[in-house]
């Protein structure tokens, strides 16, 4: 069996620095907003994968229905021989695509959850011991530097994580994905799509309360990083719709006026009374804004396909 590799692209003072930064622009502004790449410590992790089996929060469920039925023709499509994952998490709908890849030779999968990452890794090397799995610690929108694999290359996407990504955000991110494709190279990028604005609230907001749990969770982060003392009980979970925007956002509502300290950053951040604090927008498409985005980038949109309930789109694309 080969050994698992991890390889971290940033040190861990960098990460640190990164919230750091994060936090202090993204609380010192209005309104307030920290962006959800660190919702995924260790818990934020396990929430995720809890979130993934609510019975209202369809997407994993719809993206695994098509890469089951999918795989096949997504492996003849690209005979990928490299597939590199982006915000990787569990890797686990991933696997029908990579039993479905008859000559791959390499895994790596990418994401800042360190604890989401090797645990993957570690199941997936027992698994396929024919395969190299070289996993990264990094940020994807960071400028990603990739292992000298053999071609061709797929980059995959799932969960619809690139709606995670304000516009601006999303533009610079598939720029920065075709520059890591050669010409032939391909994308599988997971899109949920505009619906029912009732079913897409009721996924961001469910009965059970761990997406309330999951948005809290940053606060959690903060506190222990940066010594900050957030009161979670002190602040509401928030899931609406922005029909302009066609997002959900969530947000955290503080339930009255008070002040958080936030000692590393020598800050004393006021809250107003019902004073919001954005945490996550997810942004639902259609497939013309999906072909649009990609071919900004250089690629062209060459498959799409969706579950049998038209609620979340695969697509195939090319770098030209
Ligand atoms: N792809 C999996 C997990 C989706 S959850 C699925 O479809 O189920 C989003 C994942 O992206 C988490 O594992 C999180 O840690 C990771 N992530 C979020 N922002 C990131 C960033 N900027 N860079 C790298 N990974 C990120
Ligand atoms: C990872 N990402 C695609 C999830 C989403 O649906 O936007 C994160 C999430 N936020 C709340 N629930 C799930």
């Amino acid at each position: 069996m080969s050994p698992l590799l991890v390889t971290r692209t940033l040190p861990e003072d960098a990460t640190e620095a990164a919230l750091r930064a994060d936090v202090l622009h993204g609380l010192t502004r209005t309104p307030r907003t920290l962006p959800p790449k660190w919702f995924y410590d260790a818990h934020g992790s396990e929430l995720f994968e809890k979130i993934t089996e609510l019975p209202e929060y369809y997407p994993t469920r719809a993206e695994r229905e098509i890469l089951r039925v999918r795989a096949g023709e997504i492996a003849g499509a690209t005979g990928a021989r490299t597939v590199v994952e982006l915000g990787s998490g569990s890797s686990e709908k991933t696997r029908h695509l990579l039993d479905a890849l008859s000559g791959l030779h390499t895994y790596v999968p990418v994401d800042v959850s360190e604890s989401a990452l090797t645990r993957a890794g570690q199941a997936l090397v027992a698994e396929r011991p024919d395969l190299d799995v070289h996993a990264l610690i990094a940020d994807f929108t960071g400028g990603l530097t990739l292992p000298d694999t053999p071609g061709p290359r797929l980059v995959v996407f799932l969960g619809g994580t690139i709606g995670n990504l304000l516009p601006a955000e999303r533009a610079a991110f598939l720029s920065s994905v075709r520059s890591l494709l050669a010409p032939g190279d391909a994308l599988l990028l997971g899109t949920d799509l505009v619906k029912d604005p009732s079913v897409l609230v009721a996924a961001y907001d469910d009965a059970a309360g761990v997406t309330a749990a999951f948005n809290k969770n940053v606060l959690s982060v903060v506190n222990r990083e940066l010594g900050a003392d957030f009161d979670l009980d002190a602040f509401e979970h928030v899931a609406l719709w922005d029909a302009g925007n066609e997002w959900i956002e969530m947000r955290l509502r503080s339930r009255t006026a008070q002040t958080v300290k936030i000692p590393a950053l020598g800050l004393a951040v006021d809250f107003a009374d019902g004073e919001e604090l954005r945490t996550e927008i997810s942004a639902k498409f259609r497939k013309e804004r999906v072909r649009e985005d990609l071919g900004a980038a250089g690629l062209e949109l060459t498959h799409w396909w969706t579950d049998e309930e038209g609620r979340f789109a695969l697509s195939l694309s090319v770098a030209r």
